[in-house]
Parts: C-alpha cells; structure tokens; sequence
C-alpha cells in the first residue's frame, strides 16, 4: 500500500505521516529532507540557490548529511523551497522518491508533490492542511527564541513560492482527501487520518 500525504508547512503533515507509517508497518520517507540537503549543499558549496546549474549540482546527497541537525531548521527550510522551484532539481530527486514509493509492500511518503507528481497511483492520498496563524504558532511553540512575527512571514513567503512555481507546485490531488489540523490535537488529527485512509482501502 502506498499512502501520499501532502500539505504546506507545519500542517501536522510529518507527524501524521510517521504515525500512520508506524500503524501500518510501513517505511516512511521525509522528502522535504532530500530538499532540505539540497538546498543547505548548495548555499554550503557557495552556489546561488536560485540559480538551477547551482542547485543541480548539488543533488547528489550523502546519508551524513541526511542526519545534519541544520537541516530542521527554518533557514534550511527557506533553501530547500528556492532550490526545489528548479526542474533539474525535482528531475534529479525523482527517481529515488519514487522507487521508495514502489518498493515491495508500499510506503507512506510526505511533501508536496506525492500524490500529483511521485505516486500519482496512491493506493491513499490526504492533502494536510491548516491555518497559517496555527502554522505559524506550532513552529514558534517549536523555536520560542525566534519572533512569530518573522516565523509568520517565512511560512506564507514558502507558501507562496511552493504553490506559484510551475515545477510541481503544492496543490492537492483531485483524489485527495483533505484534512484541517487547526482545531485537532496531532493525536486527534492521526486518529482522523487512519479514518480516512481505511475507508480509501475499503472503497
Ligand atoms: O516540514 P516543512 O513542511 O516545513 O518543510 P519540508 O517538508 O521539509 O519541505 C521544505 C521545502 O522543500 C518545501 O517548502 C518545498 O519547497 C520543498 N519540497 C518540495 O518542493 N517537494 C517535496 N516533495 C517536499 C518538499
């Protein structure tokens, strides 16, 4: 079974994602991660992350990097939504996604383009959504040095940018279910979610 969750930033989207992959026995993949180093290898090799011959340069990734603490963080989270606008980029990045996706037994995968672009074949697909003032609020409970105020404006300059590129922008699938974290606790909301994938199953 191959499960696609997708949903803009701090929509409760990994959480859900790694909780419905322990439910399921499934292994999971963070493909904003792969982004994540992407972006951090390109502005680490001095390259412009707005430029695609720079980004794709960059987009052979190390394990080590994969486990990079820098990687979680905002400033990391701004590179990897400039370098991921670049076609090359996404080109590079797609076979990996999708054999993930295909091995034996199936996956859980989340990001932005899983259910559109990586598994359009999902056996289940949810779109993660939630407003951008308890987005904001979920990362500034997660990093209280940072000011919400800033933490606000970076999550709606990503937004913007994920769903306004014509390289596989954030939208949901036509076959997507959709699901509003902003009033549900993340245990609630993973209760919600495992609701929906089994009466995707059952159909
Ligand atoms: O965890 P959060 O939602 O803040 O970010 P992420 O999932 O780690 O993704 C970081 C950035 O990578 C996003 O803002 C997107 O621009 C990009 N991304 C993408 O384009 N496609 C994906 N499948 C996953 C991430």
């Amino acid at each position: 079974m191959i499960i696609a969750v997708d949903g803009p930033a701090a929509s409760g989207k990994g959480s859900i994602a790694r909780a419905l992959a322990a439910h399921y026995g499934l292994p999971h993949l963070d493909t904003g991660l792969l982004y994540r180093a992407v972006g951090v290898a390109t502005a680490r090799s001095g390259g412009d992350p707005d430029q695609e011959a720079d980004a794709a340069a960059c987009c052979c990734i190390d394990d080590a990097l994969l486990t990079d603490p820098e990687l979680r963080n905002e400033a990391a989270g701004a590179l990897a939504s400039r370098v991921s606008q670049h076609p090359a980029v996404r080109a590079a990045l797609f076979a990996y996604q999708q054999d993930f996706a295909r091995q034996k037994g199936g996956a859980v995968l989340d990001g932005r383009d899983i259910g559109t672009v990586i598994a359009p074949d999902a056996d289940a697909k949810l779109f993660i959504t939630a407003s951008s003032d308890v987005r904001a609020k979920r990362r500034h409970l997660e990093d209280s040095h940072a000011d919400y105020t800033d933490i606000l404006a970076d999550i709606l300059a990503r937004d913007a940018r994920d769903s306004e590129r014509s390289a596989a922008p954030l939208r949901q699938a036509e076959d997507a279910d959709l699901l509003d974290t902003s009033d549900m606790t993340i245990a609630a909301a993973v209760q919600r979610a495992i609701a929906l994938v089994e009466a995707r199953i059952r159909r």
